[in-house]
């Protein structure tokens, strides 16, 4: 099973293999926090971490989330399947402890594809575990797939969503429930030449280095192999075209960003979780490598949220899935110390 990737990213695969091994990170602490059975079939896509440290993460293949605790060997706990859907991909937070979540009937390791089946979804994680209330925010009838969000401002309401498949950034008015396309690059889209099951723009992240300064939504390209990001206006929609931060990765996934812009980011097809320095671009590998089955397919980083792990990067991967080596969905927990300005 192989998500959809463009030749080009295959082609250039070779050049990051090289780039990479010439400078691996030397004494970076790397901690398991859950490792899902690989009979459980649980393929990790995305994670979100609560104000309080906990995880929650998405799957692709079942339409379950669960929340992990934050410390080595840390149990998982259910807390709602959105019935009728096949699986998860985004999930964001957009007043403390209410998130956002999208459903569909697509997945990006086996492609069952129902074009126009996803929706998104508030879940209110303040009464959890005893109460959980999830409604329906939203139903994307033109869509692909929906992948990650990330907030653009917290008292509008306004989320950013990827679509995979089309190849645009939606904005979400999640308190009114509608929206439209906020940005549609050849950056964003698809490779020419893409296959029908080609996923491109991936991750989406806002960043502003101070307040002053330009405001970017910074964006990973799965089949082009980039990490791209656009200038963008106040209400959110693109001021200019987007442009390369760094090319020739091999399927870029979903990725963090610090204070300084530093990038840390999941290689699905590579096994591996990098950081891109934010000033000079330089490559380096925090866990993982091409060959690794410790890692298997790389899907998804964020930072914690307590002084204890601000400076720790909570890194999912898929595991797997229907794979002969699968894993199992796994959450990792790696120590960043200077490597990250948080
Ligand atoms: C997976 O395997 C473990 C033992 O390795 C077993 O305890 C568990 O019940 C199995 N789960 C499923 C869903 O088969
Ligand atoms: C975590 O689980 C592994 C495998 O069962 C075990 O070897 C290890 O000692 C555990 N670590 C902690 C800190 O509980
Ligand atoms: C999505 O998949 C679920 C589970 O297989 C099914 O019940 C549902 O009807 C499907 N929805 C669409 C729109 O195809
Ligand atoms: C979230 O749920 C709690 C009950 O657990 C409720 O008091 C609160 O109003 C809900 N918040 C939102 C934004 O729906
Ligand atoms: C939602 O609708 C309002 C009123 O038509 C419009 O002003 C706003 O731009 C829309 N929001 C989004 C995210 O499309
Ligand atoms: C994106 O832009 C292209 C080129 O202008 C256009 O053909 C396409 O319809 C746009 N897509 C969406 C979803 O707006
Ligand atoms: C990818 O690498 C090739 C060969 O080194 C180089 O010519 C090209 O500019 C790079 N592409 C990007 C987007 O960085
Ligand atoms: C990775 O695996 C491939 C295919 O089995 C092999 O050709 C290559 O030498 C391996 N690379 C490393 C660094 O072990």
């Amino acid at each position: 099973m192989h998500r959809g990737f463009s030749l080009s990213a295959v082609l250039t695969s070779l050049a990051i293999v090289v780039s990479l091994c010439s400078r691996a990170a030397a004494g970076i602490v790397v901690e398991t926090i859950h490792r899902f059975p690989p009979n459980e079939s649980i393929a990790l896509e995305n994670l979100a971490v609560r104000k309080t440290g906990e995880i929650i993460v998405t799957l692709d293949n079942l339409p379950t989330i669960y929340q992990i605790e934050p410390e080595v060997n840390g149990s998982a706990t259910f807390i709602h399947t959105f019935e009728g859907y096949v699986g998860l991909h985004g999930i964001v937070e957009v007043q403390p402890d209410q998130f956002y979540i999208n459903a569909g009937n697509l997945s990006l390791v086996t492609h069952i594809d129902v074009p126009g089946s996803s929706s998104v979804f508030h879940v209110n994680m303040t009464g959890f575990p005893e109460n959980v209330q999830v409604n329906k925010v939203a139903d994307f009838p033109e869509s692909g797939i929906l992948n990650g969000m990330t907030l653009l401002s917290r008292d509008e309401g306004l989320v950013y969503i990827a679509d995979s498949r089309v190849g645009v950034v939606y904005l979400l008015d999640v308190y009114k429930g509608n929206y439209s396309v906020a940005i549609n690059d050849t950056l964003t889209n698809q490779p020419p030449g893409a296959s029908e099951i080609s996923n491109c723009v991936h991750g989406v992240h806002v960043f502003q280095r101070t307040p002053d300064s330009q405001k970017y939504l910074y964006f990973t390209n799965f089949a082009q192999g980039i990490v791209g990001r656009v200038p963008i206006c106040e209400n959110g929609l693109a001021s200019g075209p987007a442009e390369v931060v760094t090319g020739n990765l091999t399927t870029p996934e979903d990725f963090a960003l610090d204070e300084d812009g530093n990038i840390f980011l999941a290689l699905f097809d590579d096994n591996d979780f990098i950081r891109i320095d934010g000033r000079t671009h330089e490559i380096t590998v925090l866990a993982g490598s091409p060959n690794s089955t410790e890692y298997k397919w790389a899907s998804a980083a964020e930072f914690g949220r307590r002084d204890s792990d601000r400076r720790s990067l909570y890194a999912a991967i898929d595991g797997g899935y229907l794979a002969p080596d699968n894993v199992g969905g796994t959450l990792f927990r790696i120590e960043l110390g200077d490597l990250a300005v948080v």
